[in-house]
């Protein structure tokens, strides 16, 4: 990939710049609890973003995706965003980072990947943090780590329509190869966990499905969410978001709220608490407990959370079959992964059958990622 970047970078600016890259990410278990202030528990990949980058000395930002085999040219104003959805990140980073106190000016790239797109792995925070990190690197802004997640949270806010929580950014600018990592979304402590789980192999299982309007259905469980923990704040004051509520609390609020947002309401409280659950079981090595809680999540995803689908819910159904210890979708939901958690000597007969059953069923295989936890954001060498 660094060699068709740095080709491309040559023939379409004849010069050099210099390389940074970040990282996708997967969550082992915490969906969705992000934005409702509760915790996650995830790790960069070995799959991100690379881009060379060089100063032009002009006010214009002049980028090439490899990836779309597509240039476009933008300035730094606010009026001067992109049509294209892909430069968006980029001009939003700019934004975002200007709107930080960052003197930044323009500059050539050229950027490549190999996240796989909507597969729940979070590509776009991986673009972003890139381009966040490295513009505080060449501009010396003095921007801390945090903020940079917050530079790509804003940006999706902002520029691309998704009301995300911090996980994804944080995970591609924090991640640290061997390490998950547990965050309070609340008050934003985190802890390095190194995950090498003895016995063990982490897969994502891709279902190469992507359904329409994943970004609108979003933003509504964020509303959904948002509107339980206001009708228990009324009698509790002390809840800022869901997590800091208690079943018995939203059980109160019951007639006051939709079905809907009861149920999306529950699926959170109890997610909050698996994460603790999860890392509990980690200290002991339990990785049955682990493994059922995974479950545990897939099933709210799917029946309290809705955002699983058919071809999800048909990957965990095998998973289950097979013996798997854990096993859900992983990410957003809407299509994209599940992440299993599988025993070593039941990987093969696993991958083998669950190829198999969901191309007769789908038309076609799985794409299958065995997960490396590798490194954030960084400049290369
Ligand atoms: C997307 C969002 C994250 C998080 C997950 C679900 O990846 O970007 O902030 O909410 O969905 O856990």
């Amino acid at each position: 990939m660094k060699t068709k970047i740095a080709e491309k970078f040559k023939t379409l600016f004849g010069e050099e710049g210099d390389f940074f890259a970040s990282a996708g990410r997967i969550n082992l278990i915490g969906e969705h609890t992000d934005y409702n202030g509760g915790y996650v528990f995830p790790g960069a990949v070995d799959k991100g973003i690379m881009a060379e980058i060089k100063l032009n000395g002009t006010d214009k930002v002049c980028v090439y995706s490899l990836d779309m085999d597509e240039y476009v040219e933008f300035g730094l104003n606010e009026e001067d965003a992109p049509a294209q959805s892909w430069a968006r990140y980029i001009f939003g980073v700019c934004r975002e980072t200007v709107k930080r106190g960052g003197k930044i000016s323009g500059f050539n790239t050229v950027f490549a990947g190999d996240v796989p797109l909507g597969a729940g792995m979070s590509s776009s925070a991986a673009l972003e943090s890139t381009y966040a990190f490295a513009l505080n690197y060449l501009f010396d802004c003095g921007i801390d780590k945090f903020e940079l997640a917050r530079i790509g949270q804003a940006t999706e806010h902002n520029y691309c329509g998704v009301k995300c929580g911090i996980m994804d950014q944080f995970a591609s600018v924090f991640g640290k190869a061997g390490n998950l990592m547990r965050l309070d979304c609340k008050t934003m402590e985190y802890k390095y966990y190194p995950f090498h789980p003895e016995g063990y192999k982490l897969v994502l299982l891709d279902s190469v499905v992507k359904h329409e309007l994943a970004s609108s259905a979003y933003n509504k469980r964020r509303e959904s969410c948002e509107r339980a923990a206001a009708a228990i704040r009324k009698n509790h004051p002390e809840v800022e978001f869901l997590r800091d509520a208690k079943m018995e609390w939203l059980e109160e609020v019951k007639s006051e709220i939709s079905e809907e947002d009861y149920m999306r309401a529950e699926y959170v409280i109890d997610e909050v608490q698996r994460v603790l659950d999860v890392c509990d079981a980690l200290e002991r090595d339990d990785y049955e407990t682990v493994g059922q809680k995974m479950y545990e999540t897939h099933y709210g995803m799917s029946r309290l959370y809705e955002v699983s689908c058919e071809e999800l819910d048909y990957l965990n159904d095998i998973a289950k079959e097979c013996g798997v210890t854990g096993s859900r979708v992983m990410g957003g939901g809407f299509g994209g992964c599940t992440i299993n958690l599988v025993k070593n000597e039941l990987y093969d007969s696993f991958i083998e059958k669950a190829k198999k059953a969901f191309s007769e069923k789908f038309g076609h295989e799985p794409k299958i990622y065995d997960v490396v936890i590798s490194d954030g954001a960084r400049k290369l060498q």
